[in-house]
């Protein structure tokens, strides 16, 4: 596997960081993840407008414009001949000798990997999988997709530890956030397909934006409004959607059956639209 990083590219299992790289010793740094089908990036201005966000909040300045960027995307995957998977950036603030406060000469750091995966589901049954509630813990701007993601690890490490897929993080006034590398999504016991509003609790994902533009243009009509747990445990239908993970039905939550314990209509038939929009 070959990776860039800061300019070269390298074998992967050589390539390494500088141990006071400030995304090491204080996660001071963003990263995005798009998924790759068919040899194709999918939802490539999205992740590269979220990116450019993520950089603005916690001023870094970008390492290199949009266009040379893409170059370098494309060439990571043409190199480690990538076809269905993923492509992963990370931008840190640079090396510095360890002081919180930003340094002040310090050029941002830019590591590429990409990574084989498995095709795109079709089979909507065998691709619905459970999930566990957590408190959500994490601090107040998860609106930016920082590497500092040591509350979501635990939060999945539960649902492993559960035989999950996901955990999906409560906050303190009892309503879902997100899942803790996913949005959520649910219909609710009227019928109301539903999603968070965004705001500085949740990352604003790209294939919910791509998702919310295919059901403008079908004419499906959804709420941006957060489910309270109660209104969540009683959902007809929930899924969740993120780069890696589609549109997935989740038909098991917190061990008991989510409705009839099946994926439901609405979930079907936006796992077919997202699929046609990736393909
Ligand atoms: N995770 N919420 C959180 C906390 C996430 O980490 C992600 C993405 C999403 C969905 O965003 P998108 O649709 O843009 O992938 C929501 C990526 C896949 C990851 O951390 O690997």
């Amino acid at each position: 596997r070959i990776a860039y990083v800061n300019g070269r590219y390298c074998a992967q299992s050589e390539a390494s960081v500088n141990i006071e790289d400030r995304g090491y010793q204080f996660g001071d740094g963003i990263y995005e993840v798009i998924h790759i089908h068919e040899g194709r990036f999918v939802d490539t201005d999205l992740h590269l407008a979220r990116l450019a966000r993520s950089l603005r909040e916690i001023a870094i300045p970008a390492p290199m414009d949009d266009a040379a960027l893409l170059v370098v995307l494309r060439e990571v995957v043409r190199r480690n001949r990538v076809h269905e998977g993923i492509v992963y950036m990370q931008i840190t603030r640079g090396v510095a000798r360890r002081d919180h406060a930003f340094p002040r000469h310090v050029r941002p750091a830019l590591v590429i990997t990409a990574r084989h995966g498995a095709a795109f589901p079709r089979d909507l049954a065998s691709w619905a999988g459970s999930a566990i509630t957590v408190p959500d813990i994490r601090w107040g701007r998860c609106d930016v997709k920082t590497v500092n993601l040591l509350a979501n690890c635990l939060a999945k490490q539960k649902a492993r530890e559960a035989g999950c897929y996901e955990a999906i993080l409560i906050d303190r006034d009892g309503m879902v956030t997100e899942g803790s590398s996913t949005t959520v999504w649910a219909v609710d016991a009227a019928g109301v397909l539903r999603t968070r509003h965004l705001d500085d609790h949740i990352l604003p994902g790209c294939t919910r934006a791509a998702l919310t533009t295919l059901l403008h243009e079908a004419g499906i009509g959804f709420e941006e409004r957060g489910l309270t747990e109660a209104e969540f445990r009683a959902a007809r239908e929930i899924f969740l959607t993120s780069a890696t993970s589609f549109v997935k039905p989740i038909v098991r939550l917190d061990g008991a059956p989510v409705a009839d314990g099946a994926p439901g209509p609405v979930t079907a038939r936006l796992f077919e639209l997202f699929a046609r929009h990736a393909d």
